[in-house]
């Protein structure tokens, strides 16, 4: 497992930058982490780094924005997600398949996006650092994640 340590907003902008730099089209990242851990910091610099020009901010009460980058990404947060068949209906990795979806809470509905996932989980630490443990699923499981790692 691949683990990476930040102490600051920027330093979290900055691991999502380079997360972005493995992403391809169908990609699904899964961010998990309680209330303020980071999970949407962390997406805007995976924003950023596929070149969406808008700073991603949190899409609560919509569900999921799409944005327009260097690839399209679809950027969800399913906090307030009644069932899991909600979740379904709304058909989220084959609406982002030419792109990268990005789902906040997205361990709790890990059943129902593709076995190829990365799962993100962020931890606020002690000292107000957050600890981010990336979990390989299905084709991530071979990928070399050591460029995240700190
Ligand atoms: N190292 C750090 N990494 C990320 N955020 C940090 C860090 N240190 C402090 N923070 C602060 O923690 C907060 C993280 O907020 P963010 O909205 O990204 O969390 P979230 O996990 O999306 O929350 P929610 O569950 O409400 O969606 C921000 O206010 C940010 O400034
Ligand atoms: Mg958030």
């Amino acid at each position: 497992m691949s683990e990476a340590t930040t102490a600051s907003p920027a330093e979290t902008l900055a691991l999502g930058r380079h997360l972005a730099a493995l992403l391809g089209a169908g990609d699904v990242v899964l961010l998990a982490g309680r209330l303020g851990a980071g999970k949407t910091l962390f997406a805007a610099g995976i924003g950023e780094g596929l070149g969406v020009e808008e700073q991603l901010t949190s899409p609560s009460f919509i569900l999921a924005r799409a944005h327009e980058g260097l690839l399209p990404v679809i950027h969800a947060d399913v906090y307030r997600l009644g069932t899991s068949a909600e979740f379904e209906d709304l058909d989220l990795p084959e609406q982002a398949r030419e792109g990268v979806l990005l789902i906040e809470w997205g361990d709790v509905v890990a059943h129902g996006v593709p076995e190829d996932h990365l799962l993100v989980e962020i931890e606020i630490t002690a000292d107000e650092s957050r600890r981010f443990r990336f979990v390989p699923s299905g084709k991530w499981e071979g990928k070399d994640l050591g460029g995240l790692t700190q």
